[in-house]
């Protein structure tokens, strides 16, 4: 008998599926201005310093970047008043998720992860061959911190949480978290996802690097691609103990995060004109969003992010069809066991607006 070319766990992995590109969509139905609300991008497009900052960088690109990312990082721990043997730079915060599972997981150890939770903490754990448990959601689908407490065993290695989470747009409170960190034993590392952090704006939000420096046995991971614009770039980075970036820079590959992408992050980080912008333009959308979903008598979750999840009065799938053919890209969430609901990010004025008008055409 021949052996499978896989192993088990991954022959049953489902391939992550991407919002739509507007480029494909354009293709296919014959436009020329579709509009993306599908994958949480800034709508203002990247930051200005940060573009400067790539045009000057193009020339150095026969050289391979700096491994450490000795100067953003140190940039970064200035801001963050950390040391920069506390950070640990990634391809897109979604690389530093999948290095904390490769360098601090074994063989044989358990995961806690929320139902509805961000996909790609799931993606770690299965793609090693490694056990869960998903946990029921608390309310409006968020993190049940507590449950999440609940089902942690004497296997248990690691706990990912997403604050805020995609695709829900909730949020676990500085209280909760609290009660949480005291609550686990030991051994028990928690990876606390922060890719929104810099749109929160409620005063119970808490801030995982504060809570690294207070000792918690935590890795906060952020981004470049939301607030800053830099998707494309991907880069992101984790705040952690000293002794964990010590080892999770073992694991990483030497040069992860190109140097255009450093750069851009190293510019991006001086430039709060456009963060301000970027917060503010969102501030509105989320308003008007909510606004006009009562109008349309739609149910929502209400949202601490650049996004909204919003249900969907026939089967959801059919909706963002529709949508797509007037030219609007959203994102279904049945992959997110969420069958009836669609995820929509806030954009500028004018797409928000588009969004809206196709979506009320079509109910
Ligand atoms: C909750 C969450 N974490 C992480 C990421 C990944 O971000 P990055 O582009 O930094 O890999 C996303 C992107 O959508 C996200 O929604």
């Amino acid at each position: 008998m021949s052996r499978e070319l896989v192993a088990d766990y991954i022959a049953r992995l489902v391939p992550y599926v991407p919002g739509k590109p507007m480029e494909e969509l354009e293709r296919e139905l014959g436009i020329t201005d579709s509009i993306k609300v599908a994958s949480n991008e800034n709508p203002l497009g990247p930051s200005p310093k940060a573009l400067r900052a790539i045009r000057a960088a193009l020339k150095t690109l026969n050289r391979y970047p700096d491994g450490n990312a000795t100067v953003l990082k140190e940039k970064l721990a200035g801001k963050l008043k950390v040391k920069p043997e506390m950070i640990v730079m990634g391809n897109g915060s979604n690389e530093v998720l999948e290095l904390a599972a490769a360098t601090f997981m074994r063989p044989g150890d358990h995961a806690v992860i929320s139902e509805h939770a961000f996909v790609v903490y799931d993606l770690a754990v299965d793609s090693r061959g490694l056990s869960k448990t998903v946990v029921p959601p608390g309310k409006n689908y968020g993190h049940d911190l507590a449950a999440m407490a609940r089902a942690v065993t004497d296997k248990t290695r690691m706990l990912f949480i997403a604050n805020p989470n995609n695709p829900t747009g909730t949020m676990a409170t500085r209280a909760e978290m609290d009660a949480l960190l005291k609550s686990l034993p030991e051994p028990v590392i928690v990876v606390l996802d922060e890719a929104y952090f810099e749109y929160v704006e409620d005063p119970a939000y808490p801030d995982g690097v504060e809570l690294v420096k207070s000792g918690a046995r935590l890795i906060a991971t952020r981004t470049f691609s939301k607030i800053y614009g830099l998707a494309g770039c991907r880069i992101g980075y984790g705040v952690m103990p000293a002794e964990f970036a010590d080892y999770m820079n073992r694991v990483r590959q030497p040069f992860n995060t190109n140097s255009l992408a450093q750069a851009a992050a190293y510019a991006a980080l001086d430039d709060d004109a456009f963060v301000r912008r970027s917060r503010a333009t969102n501030r509105k959308g989320l308003k008007y969003l909510y606004r006009e979903f009562k109008r349309l008598k739609l149910e929502f979750i209400p949202s601490v992010a650049n996004f909204v999840l919003f249900k969907s009065s026939m089967e959801a799938r059919v909706l963002y069809e529709r949508l797509l053919h007037q030219g609007v890209i959203v994102r279904p969430m049945g992959g997110y066991k969420l069958p009836q609901w669609l995820r929509v990010t806030v954009g500028t004025p004018a797409e928000n607006r588009r969004f809206i008008s196709a979506l009320e055409g079509l109910l």
